[in-house]
């Protein structure tokens, strides 16, 4: 008789949401990690730490430049970094710790470790005690990802970084160069800058963001350039020299052309993420991959190996904490006989600068691309009158709906607090709500999403206060 009915390995947001939804759906339970502690990329290296020093250093930036204009006199703030990192570590540190307490509470066991399928139904665990196999019905593989390399380029975490080693930092690097102008660049060179680095991002395709709406990408562009980052687009960094006390990067036009050199202090390399499966046995069970390394699912997370479903970073979609976490409550309810399920078309995603940008659904570009007729509907918040009197107007709403049904297509939100404003618009696509029902829905004033109202209002030309 098996031991368990599912072991998970993993226990990233993926990995112990979907053994905290399977033990609440009374599944005998286990998960198996292999870092110190639980969490994953997001509560150790990724969303938790990131968001901390993003926190802290918009205030420490705001107390530089926004505090006078209120009337606060505080002098010129001074950094002190260690102890600003000290804060994140103990952001992180509660998180975890609230992980240990969740596994505890559910009657889950942790097994602490290198997982690895034997076979269908058994997963060895090599620890600091040596190795044990656990017996289970079911495996979910939630071993989310890992920094994906640039050829000729060595990651040493001290000068050139990767997001883990640029959480880190002991000092403000006087030039920052940031390789890709994904979210990982641009949240963590907003911190540095913030911080008093000059920040240059190479980035090959000709826009930042890549899969955000075009228009929208392009004003996030030139609002991250008032606030002094500069941007070479189409263009490849390919090769680091460190020999020097500063780093010399080569780039070249990424359709060919002569080199330059740009001179730094630090390189942060955030060109993606890459699913990682080393070590996890999957050849000799015969789990099939695809061409990029994700593990292959069907619509219920099966792989093609009956008992072995996988989660999260390691399979197909977007890399994002929540993705994964819904995917993990998914699978528990699948494996317990209920109807689990992801809606994919409705996944937000939020870059968590200043201000944010947070986006749901279609951009205009992909509607062009299906050929979906679709109206669109804009409101700047220079317009919305809290963020008039908060002077945070940069940016603006702009709602997509589809042109015969009125159903709300895609949402795009760059704006102060953007990222908490995008659930009103998740929430709306969920119910398959049109621009008119977001537009007849009373929305308190004076708030920012008031400006979603007026965006909605917008798709059929009857905004208010524009
Ligand atoms: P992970 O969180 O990567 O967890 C996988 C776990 O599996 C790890 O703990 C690993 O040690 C363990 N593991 C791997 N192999 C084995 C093995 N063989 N045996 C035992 N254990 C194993 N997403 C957001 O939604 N919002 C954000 O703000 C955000 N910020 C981010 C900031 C940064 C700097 C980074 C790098 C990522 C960020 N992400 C963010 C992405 C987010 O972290 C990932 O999408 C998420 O962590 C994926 O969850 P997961 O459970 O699939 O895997
Ligand atoms: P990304 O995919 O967001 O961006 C990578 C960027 O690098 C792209 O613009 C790409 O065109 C560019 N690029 C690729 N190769 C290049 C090269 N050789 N030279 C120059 N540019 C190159 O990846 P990123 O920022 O590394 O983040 C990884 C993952 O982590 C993302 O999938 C993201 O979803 C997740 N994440 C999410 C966050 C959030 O939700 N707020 C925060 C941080 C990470």
């Amino acid at each position: 008789m098996s031991a368990y009915d599912l072991v998970v390995i993993g226990t990233g947001p993926g990995g112990y949401v979907c053994a905290i939804r399977a033990a609440q759906l009374g599944l005998k339970t286990a998960v198996v990690e292999k870092r110190k502690t639980l969490g994953g990329t997001c509560l150790n290296i990724g969303c938790i730490p990131s968001k901390a020093l993003l926190h802290a250093s918009e205030l420490f930036d705001e107390a530089g430049h926004g505090f006078e204009q209120m009337g606060i006199k505080v002098g010129k703030p001074k950094l002190d970094l260690a102890a600003m990192m000290a804060f994140k570590d103990e952001g992180v540190d509660g998180n975890v710790k609230g992980v240990d307490f969740l596994m505890k509470k559910n009657k889950i066991d942790v097994h602490v470790g290198t997982g690895r399928i034997a076979a269908p139904g058994k997963v060895e665990v090599t620890g600091e005690a040596g190795t044990t196999t656990l017996d289970t019905k079911a495996i979910v593989i939630a071993t989310g990802s890992e920094v994906a390399p640039l050829k000729g380029v060595t990651i040493d975490e001290q000068r050139i970084v990767s997001s883990t080693g640029a959480l880190s930092l002991d000092k403000v690097p006087k030039k920052l160069l940031v390789v890709g102008a994904g979210v990982i660049g641009l949240e963590l060179g907003s911190v540095w800058r913030r911080l008093g680095a000059e920040v240059e991002v190479v980035e090959f395709l000709d826009r930042i963001v890549p899969g955000i709406d075009l228009e929208v990408a392009k004003q996030f562009q030139r609002i991250l350039q008032k606030q002094g980052f500069t941007f070479r687009l189409s263009t490849k960094v390919t090769g680091i020299d460190t020999s020097g006390s500063r780093l010399k990067a080569t780039v070249e036009p990424a359709a060919g052309g002569d080199a330059a050199t740009i001179d730094c202090d630090v390189a942060l390399i955030a060109i993606g993420r890459v699913p990682y499966t080393q070590g996890l046995g999957l050849d000799t069970v015969g789990v099939a991959l695809d061409p990029r390394g994700r593990v292959i699912t069907d619509a219920h997370f099966a792989t093609n190996v009956p008992g072995i479903y996988a989660i999260g970073d390691v399979i197909a979609g977007p890399m994002l904490a929540h993705k994964a976490e819904d995917e993990g409550v998914a699978v528990a309810e699948i494996l317990a006989g209920k109807a689990g399920h992801v809606n994919y078309d409705v996944i937000p995603g939020v870059v968590y600068t200043n201000p944010e940008l947070a986006s749901v659904g279609k951009s205009e570009e992909d509607l062009k691309a299906a050929g979906i007729a679709y109206n669109v509907g804009k409101f700047p918040f220079t317009a919305n009158g809290r963020a008039k009197v908060n002077r945070q107007t940069d940016g603006f709403v702009k709602i997509l709906a589809d042109a015969k049904t009125d159903r709300v297509l895609g949402v795009h939100i760059l704006g102060a607090d953007a990222g908490n404003m995008i659930a009103e618009a998740a929430v709306a696509m969920e119910f398959g709500a049109s621009s008119e029902d977001i537009a007849r829905t009373c929305h308190a004033h004076p708030t920012l999403p008031e400006a979603v109202k007026e965006a909605a209002l917008a798709v059929e030309k009857r905004a208010l206060h524009m």
